[in-house]
C-alpha cells in the first residue's frame, strides 16, 4: 500500500487505537449493561480472544462482527459463563459473569441451536419459560403474542421436527425472549432465515432495543448488521480491530464528491496546486483531500474562478468495504474508487 493510501485507510477505518478508551463512549446517559475488559481466552494452543474490551448499553443494538474463528461465539460464551476467560473481567448489570445471578435477566440465542423435535412450538416456549422462572399464567398469556411476533402463530401446535431451519431460528428468538429479559445475546440470529424473515427479525430487535434492552448480536452478515446495529466492533484474530458507530466506520472524510459549473482544466489544476487528488467521473469530481480545511480551500478556488458550486458531499464506504479493508493482506491493492457514493437511502 502506498503512503497516501495507508494514511487514507487509517483515517477511514477508525482504528481502535484512535477510539480508546472504549469505556468513555458517549451514549447519552444510557446505562452500561454488558461490560468486558481485556478479555483473553486461550484454548490449548489457540488464542481465541486477545484483550477484548466491550461495552453495550441499555437501548443499544450492538453488532460483534468478524470472520469465522474471530472469537465472536467465545465472547458470548464468556458473557454467559459457559466458558471461563483465561484473563480479564466481564459483567452484566455490574454483576461478574462468574455469578449465575448475572444471567437472570439475559436471553440467549445460541449459534446453530436445536430443539427436541417431538415438542411443539408452544411446548418449547413453555419449557424455556418455566426454566427461566416464568409462571404458567404469564406464559399462557405471553406465548401466543411471542409466536405472532416471530410469525409462527399458525405453527403453535406443530412439532418442531417439521420446522424449516429459518423457523427453528425464529422459534429460538422467541425462546430467548420468553422471560422478557433486558439483555439479549444473539449468536447469528438470522442464520438460515429468508429475506422477509430477516427483515422481521431486524424490526423485532430494533423494537426491543427501543424498549430499553441491551442487545449484542454476533454476525458475519455485514449488510444485516449495517441495517440493524447502532454500534459495531470488528474482531480480527481475537482483537478488536475497529469499533464505533456505522457512521464512524464508513465515513471517508478524505474523499469528497463535487459538482461545480463550469469545471475546466484550469480549475482542476488550481485544485491540484493545493495537493488535492482530482479525478473526473461521470460529470462530477472525485477529490482526495487532507481535511475539512482543505475542502474549504477548494471551495474558495471554485468561487475565485467565477464557477458555482452545485453539490459537495463526503463519500462513504459500506461496512463491507471497511471489513474487506481490515482483512486485506498488506500488499494487496486497495480499490481504485469507492464502491458506493454518499449515504445509503
Ligand atoms: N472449545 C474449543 N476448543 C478449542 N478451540 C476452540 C473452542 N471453541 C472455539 N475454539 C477456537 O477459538 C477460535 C474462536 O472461535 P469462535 O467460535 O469464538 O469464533 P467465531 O467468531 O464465533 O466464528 P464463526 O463465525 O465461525 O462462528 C477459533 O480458532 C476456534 O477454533
Ligand atoms: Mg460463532
Amino acid at each position: 500500500m502506498s503512503d497516501g493510501k495507508a494514511a487514507r485507510s487509517k483515517r477511514a477505518f477508525t482504528e481502535i487505537s484512535e477510539l480508546r478508551p472504549l469505556f468513555s463512549v458517549n451514549t447519552s446517559m444510557a446505562e452500561t449493561v454488558i461490560a468486558a475488559r481485556n478479555l483473553r481466552k486461550v484454548y490449548r494452543s489457540i488464542t481465541a480472544l486477545d484483550g477484548v474490551d466491550l461495552e453495550v448499553h441499555s437501548g443499544e443494538l450492538f453488532g460483534l462482527l468478524g470472520p469465522n474463528g474471530a472469537g465472536k461465539t467465545t465472547t458470548v460464551k464468556i458473557l454467559l459463563g459457559l466458558t471461563r476467560a483465561t484473563a480479564g473481567e466481564a459483567s452484566i448489570h455490574g454483576i461478574p459473569v462468574s455469578d449465575p445471578e448475572s444471567r437472570r435477566r439475559v436471553g440467549y440465542l445460541p449459534e446453530g441451536h436445536r430443539f427436541p423435535g417431538y415438542l411443539t412450538a408452544r411446548e418449547t416456549l413453555s419449557i424455556f419459560g418455566r426454566m427461566s422462572g416464568v409462571d404458567s399464567a404469564t406464559l399462557a398469556r405471553r406465548i401466543p403474542g411471542l409466536l405472532e411476533r416471530v410469525r409462527l402463530e399458525k405453527w403453535e401446535r406443530v412439532r418442531v421436527k417439521k420446522f424449516s431451519k429459518g423457523m427453528v431460528q425464529r422459534l429460538g428468538l422467541a425462546a430467548a425472549l420468553v422471560h422478557d429479559p433486558d439483555v439479549l445475546l444473539l449468536d447469528e440470529p438470522t442464520d438460515g432465515v429468508d429475506p422477509v424473515g430477516r427483515r422481521e427479525i431486524r424490526d423485532l430487535l430494533q423494537e426491543e432495543a427501543r424498549r430499553g434492552k441491551a442487545i449484542l448480536v454476533n454476525s458475519h452478515l455485514l449488510s444485516e448488521i449495517e441495517l440493524t446495529c447502532s454500534r459495531v466492533a470488528i474482531l480480527r484474530a481475537g482483537k478488536i480491530a475497529a469499533e464505533g458507530t456505522i457512521d464512524d466506520l464508513t465515513r471517508r472524510e478524505s474523499r469528497w464528491r463535487m459538482i461545480a459549473s463550469p469545471v475546466d482544466e484550469a480549475l482542476m489544476a488550481a485544485f491540484r496546486e493545493t495537493g488535492a487528488g482530482v479525478e473526473r467521473q461521470n460529470g462530477h469530481l472525485l477529490l482526495s483531500v487532507r481535511d475539512l480545511d482543505h475542502v474549504n480551500a477548494l471551495v474558495d478556488r471554485v468561487r475565485s474562478r467565477g464557477a458555482s458550486l452545485v453539490e459537495l458531499s463526503p463519500l462513504k464506504s459500506s461496512l463491507e468495504d471497511v471489513f474487506v479493508g481490515l482483512f486485506r493482506p498488506p500488499d494487496a491493492p486497495a480499490p481504485a474508487a469507492p464502491s458506493k457514493e454518499g449515504p445509503k437511502p
